[in-house]
């Protein structure tokens, strides 16, 4: 009765732990390729037949004023070493096996207006990377989005922003995306 009552509270207690975030899953990078996240979305009613493969997250600085320069390249830093991040490969952009990041860019680049730098987000580690922004981002403008194949939709319209919104240059984006070999 004891012992049922131990292992009842075990898991009770480790699952809650899981559920509130105080235990952070760590993956190894071979993990990450039979990810046991899905999110596939279809309405069938509204036409919609969308698979979310990853994120992006952009983080935007006025690339003239050191003070912000220096904004961008702390909280970059910080996130690196946070989440252990090493540099994309030149495949990186709809689906990726890991976690990874591009230049610091000191003048506006693609659809980007001002100086920024990004991060390709796994599905699996988006609530602990969007928290960490969310927390740190200090007077830094972010753009959030998904990436479903569809670049101009997922920039333009699926996309979230933190603390204000900047015009992107759509011209820049194309309508679709390869999607290259995936598990998701
Ligand atoms: C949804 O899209 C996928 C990939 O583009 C396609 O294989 C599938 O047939 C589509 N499903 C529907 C219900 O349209
Ligand atoms: C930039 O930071 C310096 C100190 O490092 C400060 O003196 C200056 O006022 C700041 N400039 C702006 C625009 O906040
Ligand atoms: C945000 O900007 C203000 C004013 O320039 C500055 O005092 C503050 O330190 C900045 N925040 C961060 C996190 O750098």
């Amino acid at each position: 009765m004891l012992n049922k009552f131990v292992i009842v509270t075990f898991f009770y207690c480790t699952i809650n732990l899981y559920a509130v975030g105080h235990i952070i899953r760590q993956d190894p990078i071979d993990d990450l390729f039979i990810s046991p996240v899905k999110f596939d979305l279809k309405h069938t009613q509204l036409g919609d037949n969308i698979t979310y493969y990853s994120y992006h997250i952009h983080v935007y600085f006025l690339q003239q004023n050191v003070n912000q320069t220096n904004e961008a390249n702390l909280l970059r830093n910080r996130f690196l070493d946070e989440f252990n991040v090493d540099a994309c490969n030149d495949e990186c952009d709809t689906w990726c096996p890991k976690i990874c990041h591009w230049e610091f860019n000191q003048a506006p680049i693609g659809p980007h207006p001002i100086g920024s730098w990004g991060i390709y987000l796994p599905l699996e580690q988006f609530i602990e990377a969007v928290s960490f922004i969310s927390i740190y981002h200090g007077n830094l403008t972010v753009l959030l989005h998904p990436n479903s194949g569809r670049p101009k939709i997922d920039h333009l319209l699926n996309a979230f922003w933190i603390k204000t919104l900047l015009p992107l240059d759509g011209d820049q984006l194309t309508d679709t995306a390869p999607i290259p070999p995936h598990q998701i």
